[in-house]
């Protein structure tokens, strides 16, 4: 199915089952442990092998040679990959540093020997047994010294977030000199790890020249055709299954080290091999979100109407990896007839940074937010009152192409209203509560809404069940739930007779889980392809399809009513198709939006902060299931908390690694960090975004809610935070004095 044309009403538009508040149809396999994760499957045979990898020491050089005897003497060894034997590899086009390191070392923990072993714990010891001498090389570890020296380069998110190396429109310069009130600011954001609970794991298994990888995967296709690129093997002799994947945040977006070396273990054992990276591996040996320095500009008129806005930003990343694209949402956020956005990419020699939640908009997003908070500050107007003068319908730099639905002010008033921002006192440090200062912050929420070509497989039996397969992930997001609401919907059955599989490159490719299109570009498919059954049921039913309504497990036009389940009752009917998308997303901007309000507490004596209550309006088009998308929004607030207060990857700059590469030293929030989050969506149909009308929203919670803690904190304190994470050391000599 092609969408080409705004939606018009369709069988979704009743929302019986879709938009309403299901449970998670899978939630029973989690909460009773039978939902078979990657490392967990006990069903690929007893003769699974441990495969225990090793990381690299050193950050850049070479390895000189590799003693293995003790670890070929040590108990239960299999046998040992290392870039010796591993034969020619090829690398995956979304791989930046390869998986597999040696002679030449790229980063720290890049992967560059696994040990395969009867246990874990054999697997461990003899790992611990290789003896490998290194010649250490000179790294450049520091972003500081190339803020403004690395060149400009254009970037990609490979989420749908992008911008050119140097974006101009109108004359900048000369508005921005011309400008009676105008700040010039320099924020920057750390280096952060995903931190995912559940670490990367991959089993594998050969028959003959074919590999089935049960692995832990966000893009199942992705997955697919990068290891057959690696191993150069045809892609059909790969097979991935990964049917639950215990978080990912863009870590699990593309092939890692974990199932690249379960496949060459288990090719060289001879026999499956299982490999989890531990908890240390990944906050080196996989990718993390790049820190960045960005330097923000804007000036504007008197009564507060911006005239220039510039946006720099400085990233760094291996050989061949992306910048941060923090600046994207600077283009098209708020008016301004002048503007610029410039990013740059220093080549460092830390592990490879690459996509986490929210590329670009999450760390452009903690910059821009504090910037106009800081506008609105120096032009004495109301940070909300501010914004909402600068909104825009359309495209800035494309004056004429419309936003798609932008409903910005509607979240900003409502938000207002219902955080009773009234309350606030504009003047800082003047609200107490007891040994607490208390303050208010607001920021604009904004991710763009990208669409991915999608499809799906749908099967109908005698009993009138439904059965859907797709590769589409279930991240921990809800995918299971809201492809079951969207089948029951379309065939007008009972959710309890839809079966979803899901995450298996033998279903249709779908559009994967990343860039928040999931939800929206998935259940198009679904309804592709259900759109598709619906003929094929109506014709051999004799209905003439366009009338035909599908509702209580029937089929019914006119005064005749026919059992779903009577059209297969011949065998069953399998039909496939997708959804492919068209311009209407050029011809439009579509993008989601938010207001995010918080309320801080920053303790007068030591300066730790608090968060008192969070509130997300959210404008992201329909619902399509009110509780699974709370919980993607109240998850993506709490890392917006982390990255606000506490989450920092502390690089050590003589040895280029991360040093913090654990749960107890990078902290992220807890339950009790967080005491009371709101969420509220406006749930207003997008006719333009797919059959669904639906958009993303998992990491539209995140974009923003940063640079509100950081406004709430300057509205406590008086103090003007634009270094992540706001620690107490940060604040602690600028409090207002207390008596
Ligand atoms: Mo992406 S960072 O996996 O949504």
């Amino acid at each position: 199915m092609k969408f080409e044309k705004p939606a018009t009403t369709n069988p979704i538009d009743r929302e019986a089952v879709v938009g309403q508040p299901h449970d998670r149809i899978d939630g029973r396999f989690k909460t009773t442990g039978t939902a078979p994760y990657a490392y967990e499957r006990h069903d690929v045979g007893n003769d699974v092998a441990y495969g225990h990898v090793v990381g690299s020491s050193i950050a850049k050089g070479r390895i000189r040679s590799i003693d293995s005897s003790a670890t070929e003497r040590s108990p239960g060894f299999l046998a040992l990959v290392t870039h010796r034997n591993a034969g020619e590899l090829g690398k995956g086009k979304r791989n930046f540093a390869p998986l597999l390191g040696g002679p030449d070392i790229q980063h720290y923990h890049q992967a560059v020997a696994l040990v395969v072993a009867r246990t874990f714990e054999e697997a461990r010891a003899a790992a611990n047994l290789l003896k490998i001498d290194y010649e250490r090389g000179e790294g450049q570890f520091d972003l500081e010294p190339f803020a403004e020296t690395a060149p400009p380069v254009e970037g990609n998110s490979g989420e749908g977030s992008e911008a050119p190396p140097v974006g101009e429109y109108g004359d900048f310069e000369r508005a921005f000199g011309e400008a009676p009130v105008k700040i010039d600011q320099r924020y920057t954001t750390p280096d952060e790890s995903h931190c995912m609970i559940e670490p990367h794991a991959s089993i594998a298994r050969w028959e003959g020249d074919r590999v089935t990888l049960w692995t832990s995967n966000q893009m199942v296709d992705w997955g697919v055709t990068d290891l057959a690129a690696t191993l150069k093997i045809p892609k059909e002799n790969v097979r991935f299954v990964s049917p639950y994947v215990g978080g990912g945040f863009g870590s699990k977006l593309f092939l890692r080290a974990d199932a690249l070396l379960a496949a060459l273990g288990a090719r060289q054992a001879k026999r499956p091999v299982k490999v989890a990276l531990t908890r240390p591996l990944v906050a080196n040996n996989t990718t993390h979100r790049p820190a960045t320095i960005q330097r923000i500009r804007i000036g504007a008129t008197r009564e507060g109407r911006i005239t220039a806005i510039a946006h720099d930003s400085t990233s760094g990343n291996v050989k061949g990896g992306r910048p941060e694209t923090a600046v994207a949402q600077t283009k098209m956020l708020y008016a301004g007839a002048n503007r610029m956005t410039a990013m740059r990419l220093a080549e460092l020699d830390l592990p490879e940074g690459n996509a986490m939640r929210a590329p670009g908009e999450a760390p452009g997003m903690m910059a821009l937010e504090i910037a106009v908070d800081e506008m609105a500050e120096a032009l004495g107007m109301d940070p909300v009152a501010f914004r909402i003068l600068n909104d825009t319908q359309e495209d800035p730099e494309k004056p004429g192409r419309k936003f798609s639905q932008r409903q910005l002010v509607r979240c900003l008033q409502d938000g207002a209203e219902r955080f009773g921002w009234d309350q606030r006192d504009p003047k800082p440090g003047t609200k107490r509560d007891g040994r607490w200062l208390v303050g208010m912050g607001v920021a604009a929420g904004f991710r763009d809404s990208p669409v991915m070509t999608s499809g799906a497989r749908v099967r109908l039996d005698e009993q009138g069940v439904v059965t859907v397969e797709t590769d589409m992930t279930d991240i921990g997001t809800g995918s299971y739930t809201i492809i079951a609401q969207t089948a029951a919907e379309m065939m007008g059955v009972p959710l309890s007779k839809v079966a979803v599989g899901l995450g298996d490159s033998r279903f249709p490719v779908s559009a994967g889980s990343g860039g928040q299109w999931g939800a929206n570009s998935s259940t198009a498919g679904v309804y592709a392809a259900c759109a598709k059954l619906r003929e094929t049921v109506a014709q051999k039913l004799g209905f003439n399809s366009g009338e035909a309504e599908f509702a209580d497990g029937e089929v019914r036009a006119g005064n005749r009513a026919v059992k779903l389940g009577e059209a297969a009752k011949d065998g069953d009917i399998t039909v496939e198709d997708k959804i492919e998308f068209g311009d209407l997303d050029k011809e439009t901007q579509q993008s989601t939006f938010a207001g995010h309000f918080v309320e801080v507490g920053v303790d007068a004596f030591t300066g730790e902060v608090r968060i008192r209550r969070m509130l997300a309006v959210c404008d992201a088009g329909r619902i399509l299931n009110p509780k699974t998308a709370r919980s993607q929004v109240i998850g993506a607030m709490t890392m917006g908390v982390g990255a606000a207060l506490t989450e920092e990857l502390a690089v050590d700059k003589r040895h280029g690694f991360f040093v913090n590469h654990d749960l107890a030293s990078y902290e992220v929030p807890v339950h009790a960090d967080i005491p009371h989050q709101e969420v509220v969506f406006l749930d207003d149909p997008d006719p333009y975004s797919s059959p669904m009308k639906a958009k993303g929203c998992g990491e539209l919670g995140l974009c923003g809610v940063g640079a509100a803690i950081a406004n709430a904190i300057h509205n406590a304190t008086g103090v003007r935070l634009r270094n992540y994470p706001m620690t107490l050391d940060k604040l602690l000599d600028r409090l207002p004095e207390v008596a």
